[in-house]
């Protein structure tokens, strides 16, 4: 279980996240709705104790994560916005050598099954420096669950990927959820949210202006004037997760 605490966390004036309170259950699929600069990565980094909140506090089963805490961090897995690779590992060392980092061994079979999940298992011998865009993507989530964690920290997972790469993530999310894993996951895509989520969350401005079943969200905008506002931006541009090849 994820529980986010009356979370504030400012950047000199900036407040990026503003008293932020939110749960997550175990097995749920939780995904954080808010448009660019609303407060999704912030509040991601005081997840992973990457930051450290100016108050409140972050806790997975019952452990506070924060900057002086490392050892919670084999709590959860963690894809950041931005892949963070090694150019000059294969896929498959890769992989092996972030379980590792949690003293998990896995072997070659474990690792190319992980791979294979996300279509890499072809390339699991390549250097990840030839890798595109996408396949980065798709290896930074191999790399979240290489440690086995029940929790999963997504920070925009979609970005990246191809309409395949899309529909295969949704089938992921539906059986880690199935196998009891909780997801937390940031996007800017309105429609996945309503047909992968559990329950979404969206921040505006750093606030948490509604939580919710992903089919009713939609209706509460109407009531909302700054819900009504984020929908709007969100509908208003093309949604790259729909998108034809
Ligand atoms: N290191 C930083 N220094 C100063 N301000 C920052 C820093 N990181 C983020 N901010 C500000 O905090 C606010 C929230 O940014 P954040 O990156 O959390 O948004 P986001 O929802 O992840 O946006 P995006 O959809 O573009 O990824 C923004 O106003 C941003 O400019
Ligand atoms: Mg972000």
């Amino acid at each position: 279980m994820i529980i986010l605490d009356h979370l504030t966390r400012r950047y000199g004036t900036i407040t990026a996240v503003n008293d932020l309170s939110l749960s997550v259950e175990d097995g749920e699929v939780l995904v954080f709705l808010g448009v660019n600069g609303a407060g999704k990565t912030t509040t991601i980094k005081l997840m992973t104790g990457l930051l450290a909140p100016c108050s409140g506090a972050v806790y997975i089963d019952g452990e506070e994560i924060c900057p002086s805490n490392p050892s919670a961090r084999r709590l959860f897995g963690y894809a950041p916005d931005q892949p963070e690779l090694f150019p000059r590992l294969t896929a498959q060392e890769t992989v092996k050598f972030s379980a590792r980092l949690y003293g998990v061994y896995l072997t070659d079979s474990e690792a190319t099954e992980l791979l294979e999940a996300q279509d890499l298992a072809r390339d699991r011998n390549r250097l990840v420096h030839g890798f595109s865009r996408g396949m980065k993507q798709r290896l930074s989530i191999c790399l979240a669950l290489a440690h086995k964690p029940r929790v999963l920290i997504l920070d925009e997972p979609l970005v990246g990927l191809d309409p395949l790469g899309v529909i295969r993530m949704k089938a992921l999310l539906a059986t880690l959820a199935q196998t009891g894993h909780t997801i937390f996951l940031s996007t800017h895509s309105l429609s996945f949210a309503e047909e992968s989520a559990t329950r979404v969350a969206v921040i505006h401005h750093g606030t948490l202006c509604a939580v919710g079943d992903p089919r009713l969200i939609r209706t509460e905008a109407n009531k909302s004037s700054s819900l009504e506002k984020v929908f709007f931006e969100l509908t208003s541009t093309p949604d790259p997760t729909q998108a034809d090849i």
